[in-house]
């Protein structure tokens, strides 16, 4: 049997005490693989590195290709540039992917949400890119470009196919940003009509779209956003099926694969043990599926089915975490988890 190095990325906040739940729990279902810890985040600045984001960390995604990754704290309004972003650029992780499905122990005001944000994550508004004209005039740089437009496109388009979805909707705001917005659509539209008449798609002012989520999040299928708007778009459709808690993601690019959270490093929560660690433990169930199918190794496919079973089974018996309005810290959810893991 292979075992498939991964590199474990605790991050900032409660990353660490998510990041280990999700460590034992791919542990304890047997998954064949061996996690190699690297530090990002300012938990690799206090263990002496010189940058938040270190390339002896870079390196060793690059070498195993995948990696499982807490979150890392950004200050705002100044200080360093997010980890999250430049990780992103520097392993050229251009494809966002958040599945948003609702669950069946966590009981919200819609049933059967079932939906999947692909954003693009390497240019848009998070190019970086601002200037001082003068002190009270800032401009923000919007990057767009053919090729990540295209390929972005594509990547949904082809996920939509091979996981037998119906409908991509590319969310933009194209009648304000007729040129940047104008290319990320021109773009999709290329795209279907060249290769993927088969999928239905349209184009959605995002404006009105978020309204349309709210009201019926069942008209969507597959969301196609450029950066900003997918990040923005993530954490309302996790506010659709229980919040920031049960909402998974992965950064995909040609070369490697990150996956995380959708949340951040929950500062306001961190230290304590009650963080939900099911976002990242879903993440990592999405992360034995791509080994599954990218190394063909069935007990990935094997362990990701178990542990789904084994949090779902969890939920619906009533084992939930405080965000969930249960009572259990994060140790004792995730042992719950692991009870529930067939053998
Ligand atoms: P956040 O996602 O960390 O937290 C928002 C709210 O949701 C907080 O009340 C938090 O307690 C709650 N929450 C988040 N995850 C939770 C979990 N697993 N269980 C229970 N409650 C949870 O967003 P916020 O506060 O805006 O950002 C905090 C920091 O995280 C910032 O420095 C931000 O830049 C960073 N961040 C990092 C990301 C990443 O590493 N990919 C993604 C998003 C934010
Ligand atoms: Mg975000």
């Amino acid at each position: 049997m292979t075992t498939h190095t991964v590199v474990l990325i605790p991050g900032d906040g409660i990353g660490p005490e998510v990041a280990d739940a999700a460590r034992r729990v791919v542990e304890a279902a047997g998954a064949p693989v061996a996690f190699l810890e690297r530090h990002a985040g300012v938990a690799a600045l206090d263990r002496g590195e010189e940058h938040v984001l270190p390339d002896s960390t870079v390196s060793a995604i690059r070498e195993h290709g995948v990696a499982l990754k807490g979150p890392c704290t950004t200050p705002i309004g100044g200080g360093f540039g997010s980890v999250n972003v430049a990780l992103r650029k520097r392993l050229n992780l251009y494809a966002s992917v958040r599945p948003v499905r609702s669950l069946a122990g966590v009981p919200t005001r819609y049933q059967d949400v079932d939906l999947v944000i692909v954003r693009e994550n390497t240019e848009g508004l998070y190019s970086g890119i601002e200037n001082r004209i003068t002190d009270d005039v800032i401009i923000s740089l919007k990057v767009a470009t053919r090729e990540a437009c295209r390929r972005i496109a594509r990547w949904a388009f082809d996920y939509a196919v091979r996981r037998g979805r119906r409908k991509i909707s590319a969310f933009h705001k194209a009648n304000i940003m007729k040129l940047s917005d104008g290319l990320f659509i021109g773009e999709a539209r290329a795209v279907h009509e060249a290769d993927f008449a088969s999928v239905r798609y349209e184009e959605v002012i995002i404006d009105a779209g978020s309204m349309r989520l709210v009201q019926d999040p069942g008209q969507f299928d597959v969301i196609l956003c450029e950066n900003l708007y997918g990040d923005i778009m993530s954490d309302l459709c996790a506010g659709l099926v229980g919040g920031l808690g049960v909402t998974p993601g992965a950064n995909i690019g040609d070369a490697g694969a990150v996956f995380e959270a959708v949340h951040g490093s929950a500062p306001d929560i961190a230290g304590q043990g009650v963080a939900n660690p099911l976002a990242l433990i879903m993440s990592a169930a999405m992360m034995l599926n791509h080994l599954a199918e990218s190394r063909g190794d069935g007990a990935c496919r094997d362990a990701a089915t178990r542990i789904r079973e084994a949090y779902d089974r969890a939920l619906v018996e009533g084992c939930k975490t405080r965000d969930l309005g249960g009572d259990l810290g994060t140790a004792a959810f995730t042992d719950a988890v692991i009870q529930r893991l067939g053998g």
